[in-house]
């Protein structure tokens, strides 16, 4: 760069406007004014803080970066825009800017969290009998979407010492305590599992430290496929051509390139896989029918369709399986039908419950250690542990890896949804090689308890209006042994994790899912919907799909997508998120209904 370009630089930043940009507060939302940015830049919190918003045009399509979706609140949708609390925060508060866990009713701290985990749930693997890993997959998959992995990153790299001497006067570290009758450490000698306190935007220096913490992500808060298309603008992982995504070739089958982009597919790779190479299959089906649009063409249309297509799948496919078509029907979350829906409120913001991503590792229950691989005729060939695919997943491109990987999502049943046992390696070795040993569903409670949620009754009373003062309460909601097992745990019902009490509960009538989860999961699903502009399903959005282009997005499902992309398929059952059964036959893909691309067909093309 020249000279004279560096002092325009320095000069626009300092009016606080890049071209047409402007820079907002990222946790207020508000723009700022030159001064204000010259603050952020002197105390070098420009980068986490503050978030640079092109001017809104409101009739540009969605943004990779999610600015401008809210046109009056242009910053929102953005990376490190806040999280919102369905309930207000409660923390045990030592000093003014210490924020330590809640404690019990009756004083003193709560029963340590593995603790907590290892009462209620064993360990051992017992297989569904309905549904197939897939749906797991691809539920992680949809939360990646709107939150991030920092968290684990600060104890593995940047925090290797919490369970050592440094830890215990660096604030950040919150380890988790190995009981000494432990039933799995007591022969071990761990005692200590290595985690840290949640990133703030206090850590991030955006806040005072006396103020209530509250998380700050990386992601965009939308459902917008972001470990696709990244979270903001990231040219490398398009080729420039044909509308296509960088991609790598191994033994025929096609990958995202990791070598030269900088993504990380970890346990998330079956979810990051499909939906990549489903934007090259889309953008190869519009190149067909358009021969005549530009690489921006094919590759913007290719998105949009991707992204309502993963909007689809997740809503009317993936949580009508787990939480009930008909619940999500009648609770106004998925039509009844088809055609537009328009329920946009622009006073919604669009923004993620803090509650949500907590809740939705109840699903961790559901995880199974193993990558069980089959060959194409249905018989069980071996197994890969999942959890050593967070430092390695170069193995899936070797011989017809990546062919066996795919039968098993839909042949391998999840664990099972309705006992009390965790797969062993989820909670013994969750970060495979990373860590010596490592309890993701302690995690998930710690987590839950440094998010200073309220306790379990506030969200039954929230949800459903319960009034619940005694253990007894409990006993329409919960199996007695397991309510037993809460009172050996905490002192008072009033002292009940939110997370514990929704690993307890009976489940919801017609579904899979513990009715609290499902109530905070239902209300995100319908925030999603109501406060983004972009909703696939609207008919005045800007590039808005048409009524024909829209009944093609329905068809959109787990089969028709691995029929399209999957390694070697040719053959599923139609309800992918289900096992194959006698009411849900593996069939020919000729009979999974496809989408007709030729909706998109431009006329000036011909
Ligand atoms: C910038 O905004 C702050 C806070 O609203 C205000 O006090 C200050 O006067 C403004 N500065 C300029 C140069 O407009
Ligand atoms: C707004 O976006 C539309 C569609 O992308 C474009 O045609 C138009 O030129 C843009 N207007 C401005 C002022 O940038
Ligand atoms: C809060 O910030 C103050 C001033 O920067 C610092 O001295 C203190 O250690 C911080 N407290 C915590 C808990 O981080
Ligand atoms: C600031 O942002 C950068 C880039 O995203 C990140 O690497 C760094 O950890 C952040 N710093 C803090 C204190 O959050
Ligand atoms: C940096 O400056 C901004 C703007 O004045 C302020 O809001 C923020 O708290 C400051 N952060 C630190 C760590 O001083
Ligand atoms: C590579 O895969 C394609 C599509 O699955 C298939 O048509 C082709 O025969 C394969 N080629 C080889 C050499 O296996
Ligand atoms: C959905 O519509 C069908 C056909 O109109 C009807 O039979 C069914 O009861 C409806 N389901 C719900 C949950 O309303
Ligand atoms: C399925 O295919 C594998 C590998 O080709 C073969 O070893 C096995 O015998 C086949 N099983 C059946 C039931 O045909
Ligand atoms: C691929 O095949 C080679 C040769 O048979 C074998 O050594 C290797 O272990 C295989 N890789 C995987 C991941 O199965
Ligand atoms: C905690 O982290 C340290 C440093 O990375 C590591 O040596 C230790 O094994 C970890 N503890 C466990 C239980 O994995
Ligand atoms: C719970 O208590 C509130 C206020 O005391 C009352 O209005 C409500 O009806 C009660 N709910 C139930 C289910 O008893
Ligand atoms: C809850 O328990 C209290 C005390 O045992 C009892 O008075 C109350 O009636 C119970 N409420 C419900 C809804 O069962």
């Amino acid at each position: 760069m020249d000279k004279t370009f560096i002092s325009f630089l320095i000069i626009s930043i300092a009016l606080g406007v890049l071209g047409d940009s402007s820079y907002y507060s990222s946790f207020y939302g508000l723009v700022l004014n030159s001064t204000q940015v010259a603050e952020y830049t002197a105390n070098s919190t420009l980068a986490n803080c503050t978030i640079l918003v092109e001017a809104c045009n409101s009739t540009e399509g969605r943004r990779i970066d999610g600015t401008c979706n809210n046109l009056n609140h242009p910053s929102y949708g953005g990376t490190r825009t806040p999280y919102y609390r369905i309930l207000s925060a409660s923390y045990y508060k030592p000093s003014k800017s210490e924020f330590e866990p809640r404690h019990a009713v009756g004083g003193g701290k709560l029963s340590v969290s593995r603790k907590v985990r290892t009462t209620i749930y064993s360990e051992g693997r017992v297989d569904d009998e309905n549904l197939s890993s897939i749906i797991n997959h691809l539920a992680v998959f949809f939360a990646t979407d709107i939150t991030n992995t920092r968290d684990t990153t600060n104890y593995v790299t940047w925090r290797p010492y919490c369970c050592k001497e440094a830890g215990k006067t660096d604030y950040a570290c919150t380890p988790n305590k190995v009981p000494a009758d432990d039933y799995v450490h007591r022969f071990s000698g761990i005692h200590c599992l290595n985690m840290t306190r949640p990133l703030t935007f206090q850590t991030s220096g955006c806040l005072a430290n006396t103020t209530t913490p509250l998380r700050i992500v990386d992601a965009t808060p939308i459902l917008d496929l972001s470990p696709i298309y990244g979270n903001t603008v990231e040219p490398a992982r398009r080729t420039n051509s044909s509308g296509q995504l960088v991609t790598v070739t191994a033994n025929n089958r096609t990958f995202p390139d990791t070598s030269t982009l900088k993504l990380l597919l970890g346990i998330n790779f079956v979810g990051i896989i499909l939906f990549w190479n489903n934007h090259n299959f889309i953008a190869s089906e519009l190149a067909t029918v358009n021969p005549c649009w530009t690489d921006d063409q094919l590759f913007e249309t290719a998105r949009e369709i991707n992204i309502a297509y993963g909007t689809q799948m997740f809503y009317y496919e993936l949580m009508a399986t787990l939480m009930g078509k008909d619940n999500l029907i009648n609770d106004g979350i998925i039509l009844n039908g088809t055609g537009f829906r328009d329920v946009y409120n622009s006073s919604v913001l669009p923004q993620i419950a803090l509650e949500y991503p907590v809740v939705l590792r109840w699903m961790h229950s559901l995880q199974d250690g193993e990558l069980r691989m089959y060959y194409t005729n249905g018989t069980y060939k071996s197994t890969f542990p999942i959890v050593d695919l967070t430092s390695n997943t170069d193995f899936l491109k070797e011989n017809s890896t990546m062919d066996y990987v795919t039968q098993g999502f839909i042949r391998q049943p999840t664990g099972n949804s309705k006992d009390y046992i965790a797969d062993p390696d989820i909670v013994q070795r969750g970060l495979g090689g990373l860590q010596k040993s490592n309890d993701i569903m302690t995690n998930d409670l710690a987590k839950n308890r440094y998010f200073g949620f309220q306790g379990y009754i506030s969200y039954r009373n929230y949800c459903f209006g319960d009034n619940i003062t005694s253990f007894d309460n409990l006993t329409d909601i919960i199996d007695e042994e397991r309510i037993t097992q809460l009172k050996s745990l905490y002192a008072n019902v009033a002292d009940v994790d939110l997370l514990a009490g929704i690993w307890v509960e009976r489940k919801k009538a017609d579904s899979y899912v513990p009715p609290t989860f499902y109530c905070i999961v239902a209300e995100q699903l319908k925030r999603s919907l109501v406060s983004d502009r972009h909703w696939y399903e609207r008919s005045t959005r800007p590039n808005a799909f048409t009524a024909a282009q829209l009944a093609e997005i329905r068809k959109a499902t787990a089969a028709r997508m691995l029929c399209d992309i999957g390694a070697g398929i040719t053959e599923v059952q139609p309800r992918a998120f289900e096992l194959p059964g006698s009411d849900n036959v593996i069939v020919s893909c000729d009979e999974i209904p496809a989408l007709n691309y030729t909706m998109w067909q431009d006329s000036t093309c011909t």
